[in-house]
Parts: C-alpha cells; sequence; structure tokens
C-alpha cells in the first residue's frame, strides 16, 4: 500500500495537554487517528516527544513513508523502527511513531473493507468468539486525583456477557454511588479518569464503599479490581500509603487481607516497578485466586515480558500501545502473554482523546479485559461505546461492507 499523504494536527487531549492526531490518505481514502499519554508511567516506557517537535519530525519522514509500497502493517513498523534505530524511540518519539502505525492500521481495514478488529484479529491470528470484560475506573486516586485515596484506581468489573448490560450496569452503580459521595463526603468531584474521588487516606475506604453501593444498587453479579499504582508512593524501600509506612511483607498483609474480604478479581502494580520480589511473593501467595497484573512492572515490552514470565512476577498484563510505541510490537507483547496463559487487559491512558482504536485492537487480539476508566468522561465512554458497536456487529452477524 502506498501513501499519498499524511498531515499531523496538535489537538489536546482529556487534561488539556497538547497531543498529536494524524490524517492518512490514499487515493480518496481518509482516517484519523490521536494517542493517549500517561501520568503514572513506567520508567521502561518509549519516549514521548513534544508535539511540536513531533511535526517538524514528520516533515522530514513523510516523503521516505511516501516512497515506500508497504505490503504489510509488519513491514510498516519494522520501517518505522529501523528508521528510529533507538531502544527508546527518542529519535522519532514514542507518540510520533504509535499515530502513523495505529493510522496504517487504520488505513489498510478501510481500504480492504474491514473493521479495524477483523484486520487485527486476521494478523493475530485469533477467532472473535467473545468479548472483552469492562474495567470501570469508578473511583480514582493516587497521581489521578487531588485529595482522595492512594491507590490509583477502583474498578467496577460486571461479569455480565455483553459489553452493553455491562455498561448499563456501571450506570446504575454510577448513579448511586455519586449520591452516596455527595451525601457522606459533602462534594462530589471527578478524577482524571472521570470516576469520583473520596477525601480518605484509608485505601480500604474505597473498597468499602464500592462493595457497599453494589450492594445498595444490586448490581453484585460483579468483581472489583485495583490498580494500586505503588510505584507512586514508593520510597527508599518502603510504602507510603496515605498516613501510613507499610513494608514489603505489611503491604502484601494488606492484599491478602482484601482478597478475603471483596470480590477481588485483580490487583494491578501492587508493587514498585523495580520490587520483582514483592511481585513475586503475591504471585505464589495469592496468584490463583485473583490477576496479579503487571503494568509499570512490564511497559508492553516483549522483552520484559518475557523477564517477568521467567521470574514468575505476575500472570496478567496491561497493554498500552503507547507503552511500546507501535501496533506490531503491542501484537507481540499480546502473543507472549498469551503464549504463558497470562489475563490481557487492553488499556487506555489517563490523557486520552476521542480515539477508539484501543477498544478494536482488545477485540481483535481476544482480550480478557478492556480497561478505559469511567463512562461519565466522554473520551472514555466512546471507547466502550465502540465496544458494544462490535458486539451488534458481530452478533447480528452482518458481513461488513464498508462504504
Ligand atoms: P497512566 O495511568 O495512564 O497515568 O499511566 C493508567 C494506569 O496506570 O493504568
Ligand atoms: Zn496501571
Amino acid at each position: 500500500m502506498k501513501i499519498d499523504d499524511i498531515s499531523l494536527k496538535i489537538i489536546p487531549d482529556s487534561r488539556g495537554k497538547d497531543t498529536i492526531e494524524v490524517e492518512f490518505d490514499d487515493e480518496g481514502n481518509k482516517v484519523f487517528d490521536s494517542v493517549p499519554s500517561g501520568k503514572s508511567t513506567g520508567s521502561n516506557e518509549v519516549v514521548v516527544l513534544p508535539p511540536s517537535q513531533e511535526k517538524e519530525i514528520l516533515s522530514y519522514i513523510e516523503p521516505l513513508i511516501k516512497e515506500k509500497d508497504f505490503q504489510s502493517l509488519e513491514e510498516f513498523d519494522k520501517f518505522l523502527i529501523d528508521l528510529d534505530n533507538t531502544s527508546d524511540k527518542h529519535k522519532l518519539g514514542g507518540n510520533l511513531m504509535l499515530a502513523l502505525s495505529i493510522g496504517f492500521t487504520k488505513l489498510l481495514a478501510k481500504t480492504q473493507n474491514k473493521e479495524i478488529y477483523q484486520l487485527i484479529a486476521e494478523i493475530a491470528n485469533h477467532k472473535v468468539e467473545r468479548l472483552p470484560l469492562c474495567f470501570f475506573n469508578v473511583i480514582n486516586g493516587g497521581l489521578h486525583a487531588k485529595d482522595s485515596l492512594p491507590y490509583q484506581e477502583y474498578m467496577f468489573v460486571p461479569q455480565n456477557e455483553l459489553p452493553s448490560q455491562n455498561l448499563n450496569s456501571v450506570m446504575l452503580l454510577l448513579k448511586e454511588l455519586g449520591e452516596y459521595i455527595h451525601q457522606k463526603y459533602e462534594h462530589l468531584r471527578m478524577g482524571d479518569e472521570g470516576g469520583y474521588e473520596i477525601s480518605e487516606k484509608d485505601p480500604e475506604v474505597g473498597l468499602k464503599v464500592l462493595s457497599e453501593v453494589m450492594k445498595r444498587c444490586n448490581q453484585v453479579n460483579a468483581k472489583i479490581s485495583l490498580d494500586v499504582a505503588a510505584s507512586s508512593f514508593y520510597k527508599d524501600g518502603l510504602y507510603l500509603v496515605g498516613d501510613k509506612v507499610q513494608t514489603k511483607s505489611q503491604l502484601l498483609g494488606t492484599y491478602q487481607q482484601i482478597i478475603d474480604k471483596y470480590q477481588m478479581l485483580s490487583i494491578e502494580d501492587p508493587f514498585d516497578e523495580k520490587d520483582e520480589t514483592g511481585f513475586q511473593e503475591i504471585t505464589a501467595k495469592v496468584g490463583k485466586k485473583v490477576w496479579i497484573v503487571g503494568d509499570d512492572l512490564t511497559t508492553t515490552s516483549p522483552e520484559r515480558i518475557k523477564i517477568m514470565e521467567e521470574n514468575k512476577a505476575c500472570n496478567a498484563v496491561i497493554i498500552k500501545p503507547n507503552q511500546i510505541g507501535t501496533v506490531s510490537e503491542a501484537l507481540e507483547a499480546v502473543r507472549l502473554a498469551k503464549s504463558y496463559n497470562w489475563k490481557v487487559i487492553v488499556s487506555h491512558r489517563s490523557g486520552e482523546t476521542m480515539d477508539t482504536f484501543i477498544a478494536d485492537l482488545a477485540v481483535g487480539v481476544g482480550a480478557d479485559g478492556l480497561k478505559s476508566g469511567c463512562p461519565l468522561q466522554k473520551e472514555r465512554l466512546v471507547k466502550y461505546q465502540r465496544l458494544i458497536e462490535i458486539e451488534k456487529l458481530i452478533s447480528e452477524k452482518i458481513p461488513v461492507n464498508k462504504s
């Protein structure tokens, strides 16, 4: 496939920070995509360059891209990787590389008259038979909030079969949760991902509130997931959790109590990204009951995923394409994780755009979950809505025929 034109625009993300949107044009077929950015980032993530600099870089590489006739996504991504030729993608910038890689994927799907998730499923050699669970982040804390709990995300994960049913469940829950928090704390504030803040220091309060509200509105066919993002409160070998200082073994003890008390499905980044023994201990102790999810630990890197499997440090993984910089490498990360029988959760970032690519990615690779924040914020909602659109396409078995 040859590309006629690529243009880049600077747009604001959900936090009002600049990010990039690119447009690909090929004989009148136009596609757009935009890329997000994180706040609680892992130290092994690829480099994000300022959008104004990316504009300049694109003007250098666009003629090189236009010269080529790419036969596959793999070939396109390899071209970008070779052009950059750095381990952290600092020359071209991981954000520009990902924007180009997603743009190419979308254009390829469009020219082949396929839905994006269908094209991805073909590349990943996956037969789409079920849809991912939705990990709705309903209470925000950590770095994503101003005055809230020390753990970063409290997620409500309804266990219905269909995303449309799960979106209905979370909407019922959010109404009740909003009223509960407003009544108890006399304010109702939202964090970066659209979930509510609770101004308390004890992380268990978030779990108490969430499970109480789940009962009140009869949304009990659901589980709870946490993203602790523990790197954000780790200092000199200790964990500063609210107004408490915990050692690694005390924190592990807290998690064990939590797992016994609440309907837990998963715990993400329970320890600092460099505290591999913490991850190993928790995976050995409770890994059969709950998913121990790597995010800052693994950074969507096939290399790091391999190491964490060897070390038995986790049994599930967050896949964020912008941690690694190309779609092909994210697909390789999923392939590896699945070959280890890990659970796979495709995820957004805390600074998001209206792009819905990750919903197609989650379906196309057969992910166990899609984590896209709280649907009260539109940048999050559109991704769950895209999942519902795919649900309809699949259930009606419409032969997809886009004009
Ligand atoms: P981030 O947060 O996008 O700020 O890194 C999301 C997460 O930690 O999962
Ligand atoms: Zn995380």
